[in-house]
C-alpha cells in the first residue's frame, strides 16, 4: 500500500480455523484485524471501529453473510465487503454481489486470491479517502453528458458499481453509450490503473477466437510463431469488455464460461491453466433472452455475466439531453478543424427533439458533424440536419459501421483517399483559390475548409 495510514479489516467467521487463516494472511499484509463469530459481534465492532473492509462467511450462528451485506451498504456505504463461499455455490456468490458484496471467494480459501481480493479492496477505500479517483466529478460529467433524471441516475449506478468487482451486462440500443458506460465503470474503480481490454466479439473469426481470448503457445497450429497472450491475460487486474456479447459462437460460450467460472485460462497448446484476475463487463444491443430462447446464447453464460444489468436509455427517452448533446458536439468539431463555431436555430433544435434517433448518441453526433460541413452561414437551420423521418437510412448507415470492420475493409480510409484526390484535383484546376475550388466541387467555403483540416491537407 502506498498510503502510510493504517488499514484495518473486519473479519466475520463462526469457524476459528478460517478466522485463524484470514487474521495470518491479512496480518501479514501489514492490515490490522479485527474477528467476530457471529452478526451480533460484527455489528459491534463496527460501531466502534473505522474499517477499510470487511470479510464474511455466509452461514453465521444468527443470520447470514448477505444481511451483513445489505446492513453495511445501508449504514457503512464506504466499507467494501467480500463474502466467503462454500464451494461451487455460485447462487450464494451471486446473491451477494447483487445485494452490493464488492466480491466474493470460495472456501477452500486460495490465498493468492485472497490477496488480490484485499488489495482491490484497499485501494477502493484509499480512493475514498484521498478523493483520488481517476475521474473527478466535472470530468466524468463531460464524459457521459446529459442531465435528465434518467442519466443522472444511470451515473449513480455506475459509480456504485464502479465498486464492486460484480459482473455487470450493459443493454441498450445501438449507439446510446454502452462502451462509454463500461468505461467508466472501469475508470472510477479499483482497476483503474490496469488495462481496459474490449473485444468486438463479432469480429474475431472463428477459427482465431480460442487464441485470440486464451492466447497461444508457439507451435501450437500453423502460423502459432510466437508464444502469444490472449485478451484475458492482457486484460489481467483489470477489466475485460465483451462487447457484442451475443454474437459469441456457441462452443466459444462454453470455454468462456469455464475461464469465467474458474479465473484461469488455458492457451492453445499450453497443458497447464493459468490463473487470472479479470472484471467481465459485457454489452450487446441484441435483447440476450430471446437469444436464449431461440437457442443461440447459452443461459449458464448469461447467468453468469449478467449478475447485474445497467440500462442505458435511448437518445429518444431523454429528449432533455439533446440540445445540450449537440451544442457540445457542434463545439468539438468546430474546435477539431480550428473553425469558428456554428449555433444551432431553435428549429432546428425543435426538430432535434422531435426525431427518432434509431442510430442514438452516435447517430447525433453525425448528423452534427454533417450539418456543421454543411451549412452556408453560421447558423444551423432545420433543413441543414437532413433527418429522414423514415429513420431506415439511419439505421443502415449506423448498422454498416461495424460490418464493414468484419469484412477487414476499412471503408473510411478508402472513402478519404478518393475524397482527397477529388479535392486535390479542383485545387489545382483553380491554381489552388479555395473558393473556387469549393464552388468547383459544389460545396461551401467553409464545407471545404472542413474537409482540408479534417484530411490534413493544409
Ligand atoms: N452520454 C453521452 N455523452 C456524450 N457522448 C456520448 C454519450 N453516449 C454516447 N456518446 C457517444 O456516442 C458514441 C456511441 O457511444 P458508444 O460507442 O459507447 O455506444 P454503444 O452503445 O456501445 O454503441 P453500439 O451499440 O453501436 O456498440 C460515442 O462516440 C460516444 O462518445
Ligand atoms: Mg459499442
Amino acid at each position: 500500500m502506498t498510503n502510510k495510514s493504517i488499514q484495518t479489516a473486519l473479519i466475520v467467521d463462526d469457524e476459528p480455523d478460517i478466522r485463524d487463516l484470514l487474521e495470518i494472511t491479512l496480518t501479514r499484509m501489514g492490515i490490522n484485524t479485527y474477528s467476530a463469530s457471529n452478526l451480533e459481534e460484527a455489528y459491534s465492532h463496527l460501531s466502534r471501529t473505522e474499517f477499510h473492509l470487511c470479510l464474511t462467511d455466509m452461514n453465521l450462528p444468527d443470520g447470514n453473510g448477505i444481511d451483513l451485506v445489505s446492513n453495511i451498504q445501508k449504514n457503512h456505504p464506504n466499507i467494501p465487503v467480500a463474502v466467503i463461499t462454500a464451494y461451487g455455490s455460485i447462487e450464494t456468490a451471486i446473491a451477494a454481489l447483487k445485494a452490493g458484496a464488492f466480491d466474493f471467494v470460495s472456501k477452500p480459501v486460495e490465498l493468492s486470491r485472497l490477496r488480490d481480493l484485499v488489495d482491490s479492496a484497499l485501494r477502493l477505500s484509499q480512493q475514498q479517502e484521498n478523493k483520488e479517483s481517476k475521474v473527478s466529478d466535472a470530468q466524468e460529467d463531460k464524459l457521459l453528458l446529459g442531465n435528465s433524471e434518467t442519466m443522472q441516475k444511470l451515473r449513480g449506478q455506475i459509480r456504485k458499481l464502479a465498486r464492486s468487482q460484480a459482473p455487470v451486462y450493459i443493454s441498450g440500443e445501438s449507439g446510446s453509450g454502452k462502451e462509454m458506460v463500461a468505461r467508466m465503470i472501469h475508470q472510477l474503480g479499483p482497476r483503474a490503473d490496469a488495462p481496459f481490454v474490449p473485444v468486438n466479439c463479432g469480429a474475431i473469426p472463428n477459427e482465431l477466437m480460442e487464441s485470440e481470448f486464451f492466447g497461444h503457445k508457439k507451435g501450437s497450429f500453423t502460423g502459432a510463431v510466437e508464444n502469444k497472450l490472449g485478451l484475458f491475460q492482457a486484460a489481467d487486474g483489470g477489466t475485460l469488455f465483451l462487447d457484442e456479447v451475443a454474437d459469441l459462437p456457441m462452443a466459444m460460450q462454453v470455454k468462456l464460461l469455464r475461464s469465467i467460472q474458474e479465473k484461469t485460462v488455458r492457451p492453445v497448446g499450453e497443458q497447464k491453466e493459468i490463473p487470472v484476475n479479470v472484471r467481465i463487463l459485457s454489452a450487446t444491443h441484441k435483447d440476450l433472452n430471446n437469444e436464449i430462447d431461440e437457442g443461440r446464447f447459452r443461459q449458464d453464460l448469461f447467468y453468469r455475466i449478467n449478475v447485474i444489468e445497467l440500462k442505458v436509455p435511448a437518445l429518444r427517452e431523454r429528449v432533455e439531453d439533446i440540445p445540450l448533446l449537440a451544442e457540445t458536439m457542434l463545439k468539438r468539431v468546430a474546435d477539431e478543424c480550428d473553425i469558428p463555431n456554428a449555433r444551432l436555430s431553435t428549429d432546428a433544435i425543435n426538430a432535434l427533439k422531435q426525431y427518432s434517433f434509431p442510430g442514438n448518441v452516435r447517430e447525433l453526433e453525425n448528423i452534427i458533424e454533417r450539418a456543421f460541413t454543411l451549412c452556408e452561414d453560421d447558423v444551423i437551420h432545420a433543413v441543414d440536419l437532413h433527418l429522414q423521418d423514415n429513420s431506415s437510412d439511419a439505421r443502415q448507415t449506423i448498422d454498416s459501421a461495424p460490418a464493414q470492420q468484419r469484412n477487414g475493409v476499412n471503408l473510411e480510409e478508402y472513402l478519404e483517399t478518393i475524397e482527397k484526390q477529388t479535392i486535390e484535383q479542383a485545387l489545382e484546376e483553380t491554381r489552388w483559390n479555395k473558393t473556387a475550388a469549393a464552388k468547383k466541387l459544389g460545396i461551401s467555403f467553409r464545407a471545404l475548409r472542413y474537409r482540408l483540416k479534417k484530411l490534413g491537407m493544409e
